[in-house]
């Protein structure tokens, strides 16, 4: 997250789709609190983007599947405000997670409005001002980065060290889990807005892909009832990866297997995750890859 946010007009140039639907881009009318004046953009994109009971959920669920038992320790990688490690020691009592994030300012965040909710809970989620890169206090059954962060990593052997540092970081039977995007809507130069339930808009504004160098800038904007817009809340320069190069670096570090999982319903932010090694195309999916040590 390394945009400043400013109550400024977003820029209408070009053609702005509506209500798509899935993760990548968020969704949830009534009287609305929110202006740009006032309005907190971690909070908007809680609401806006993140699921993480489903996500939890899906990485509890895998787990248990695969091993028969439940996993009890977490890595959130360049986990922001934490929202998934909160989550996570949630659903029992003997859970514990750790979160690594370069960003102190969403991390202060999550510390004060996902954390310290918890009370007692929350002090089972340790949060470290390090890169995801960085050794891990204690090996953990799953380990995670969301929300695409890790394309960051625009050049193949910079990645490809992340993922071994992440398979050998992982406990015995332990699973590392990245979500990914792709379709063919992931090259095109476009906006698409979506009305949140908690009353605002909520757009997604993809700048130009360059095939190239696969380079990619993405922004996220805010509009309000009252006709004030936060604009540039977030922006991402990312590459673009596309699954079957990161499986092929999920084998090339190490992983025994590899498997893909895609969302059944881009219509539905709480969708269900699938196990398909084959996927089908669509203009825009969301499937998360999953190794197993
Ligand atoms: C796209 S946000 C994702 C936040 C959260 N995981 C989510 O799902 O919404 C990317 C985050 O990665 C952090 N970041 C960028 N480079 C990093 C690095 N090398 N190590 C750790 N965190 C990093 C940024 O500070 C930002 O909070």
């Amino acid at each position: 997250m390394n945009a400043s946010a400013s109550a400024t007009e977003v820029d209408e140039e070009m053609s702005v789709s509506e209500e798509k639907g899935g993760k990548r881009p968020g969704r949830k009318g009534k009287k609305s609190k929110y202006t740009a004046h006032t309005a907190d953009k971690y909070e908007l994109y809680q609401h806006a983007v993140q699921s993480p009971e489903t996500d939890v959920e899906f990485v509890q669920r895998v787990y248990r599947d695969l091993r028969g038992e439940e996993a009890m320790h977490f890595r959130e990688d360049f986990c922001g405000t934490a929202i998934l490690s909160a989550t996570w020691v949630k659903t029992d009592d003997g859970r514990t997670a750790e979160g690594y994030d370069l960003d102190p300012e969403p991390i202060e965040w999550g510390e004060k409005h996902n954390l310290a909710p918890l009370g007692d809970a929350g002090e089972r989620v340790q949060l470290f001002l390090e890169d995801a890169r960085a050794d891990g206090r204690r090996a953990p059954d799953v380990r995670i980065a969301q929300n695409f962060s890790y394309w960051i990593f625009k050049e193949r052997a910079v990645l490809l060290d992340y993922f071994k540092k992440a398979h050998e970081s992982l406990a015995e039977g332990g699973i590392f889990v990245i979500d990914l995007w792709g379709g063919s809507e992931t090259q095109d130069k476009m906006r698409e807005k979506r009305k949140v339930d908690e009353g605002f808009t909520y757009i997604w504004d993809q700048g130009e892909y360059f095939p190239g160098s696969g380079d990619f800038t993405c922004k996220i904007h805010f509009k309000f009832k009252d006709g004030t817009k936060m604009k540039e809340a977030f922006v991402y320069e990312w590459r673009v990866w596309h699954l079957t190069e990161l499986r092929d670096m999920f084998l090339e570090a190490g992983f025994s297997q590899v498997d893909s999982y895609f969302e059944e319903d881009d219509d539905d932010r709480d969708a269900e995750y699938h196990l398909d090694n084959e996927g089908e195309h669509a203009a825009a999916w969301i499937a998360y890859l999953v190794g197993q040590k």
